[in-house]
């Protein structure tokens, strides 16, 4: 096993470190035990990573001195909503939590966002430990103290920003997700080539087939430590870019909007299928799809950059287009998403491969000709 890879989130004075390895899900304690933490803590975690990993977990606390419970949601984007914030509120206090209390959100972006925004809110805000068993949150969600939880009227309409004390990504759990979990986790992994490091995006070229089979490989002796290694630097460069962005944009007033890339159009395919029908990766895979054609119709970016995203999308199993969605029912999901300005549905666009650029505007008669360029 090679040693933990460690990358800091810097946003003085609320800095934390991001660790990366193999597991980590044993050293959580000793992790949260250095981050000053104490007492009381509540780890939150659903119906697919309880059984897993909440043991382990749990153990690990309770060996660092902490007193911890658990509370087990069900798993799915459902469970993102107003009734089950009421039930960890009463988890939280029914466990006797007070201000120097803490919570650990063991899961995927779906408890991250949900455990997050409780710690956010409870007694005006108490310390949680991002704890991703998913790519999609070890790249993405966990990192960057986004959290929140959905409206009917739509995604994530309610949240805060508040940030994690530390975000352990423990690559074991990775052999255990679900092929397509990890697939839609790495439509977020692309999106951090397309907007930020072209090198990057040349390198999961490259590296396609051994990225696509990596699950697998680390339920393999053999292949384990190359497999771990290959993670490591994959998981670890995206990040790095996200603590980057983080770092210069906290609270979205500017630069953090390029980590959209891909979520309008991504945002109204889930709302308008219902939530889980996509899950968001597959969403942002189409969204993106999108994204890029708009950014080659409007002379931002060549044709083989088109090419390039359809390759990889493919690769990696990921969808093309998305089957079931009326374009009339995904516009109007679109236009009440949050990302919408005065009305005006705003873009992020890629030009040239690497550099995102946002508040793009397009025409509309554009908008359902890209939508149908994708396929029915
Ligand atoms: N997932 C986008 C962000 O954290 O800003």
């Amino acid at each position: 096993m090679s040693a933990p890879c460690e990358i800091w989130g810097e946003l003085d004075p609320r800095s934390y470190p991001i660790r990366i390895g193999a597991g980590l899900l044993e050293l959580v304690g000793t992790c949260c035990a250095e981050r000053g933490l104490c007492g009381r803590c509540l780890v939150v975690a659903d119906e697919n990573t309880a059984p897993l990993f909440a043991a382990t977990v749990l153990h690990s606390l309770e060996r660092a001195g902490f007193s911890p419970a658990l509370k087990t949601l069900p798993a799915g984007e459902e469970t993102k909503g107003l009734a089950t914030l009421v039930e960890l509120y009463d988890a939280l206090l029914a466990h006797g939590m007070d201000r120097k209390s803490f919570v650990v959100a063991l899961g995927g972006g779906v408890v991250g966002d949900l455990a997050g925004y409780a710690a956010a809110t409870f007694l005006r805000g108490i310390s949680f430990v991002q704890v991703p068993t998913t790519l999609l949150a070890m790249v993405d969600s966990s990192v960057g103290g986004k959290t929140g939880i959905n409206l009917p009227q739509g995604k994530n309409l309610v949240g805060a920003f508040h940030q994690p004390q530390a975000v352990l990504i423990d690559l074991a759990a990775l052999g255990s997700l679900p092929p397509r979990e990890y697939r839609a986790g790495l439509a977020e992994v692309i999106k951090y080539g397309l907007i930020c490091d072209a090198g990057f995006l040349d390198w999961l070229d490259r590296e396609l087939e051994r990225v696509d089979r990596a699950p697998q490989d680390l339920n393999d002796s053999a292949r384990r430590d190359s497999t771990q290694q290959l993670l490591s630097a994959m998981v670890a460069r995206c990040c790095e870019i996200k603590a980057e962005v983080v770092g210069r944009d906290e609270c979205e007033g500017g630069l953090r909007a390029i980590l959209n890339f891909g979520h309008t159009v991504g945002h109204g395919i889930e709302n308008s299928a219902g939530y889980g029908v996509y899950l968001h990766g597959e969403a942002v895979a189409v969204g993106m799809r999108f994204a890029v054609r708009a950014a080659v119709r409007s002379g931002l970016l060549p044709e083989s950059e088109s090419e390039r995203i359809d390759r990889l999308l493919r690769g990696l199993h990921l969808p093309l287009h998305a089957p079931g969605c009326d374009w009339d029912s995904v516009r109007r999901a679109m236009t009440a998403d949050k990302k919408t300005v005065g009305g005006m549905l705003k873009f992020v666009l890629i030009g040239p491969a690497g550099c995102a650029r946002t508040g793009c505007e397009l025409p509309e008669a554009w908008l359902e000709e890209l939508w149908h360029g994708l396929g029915e």
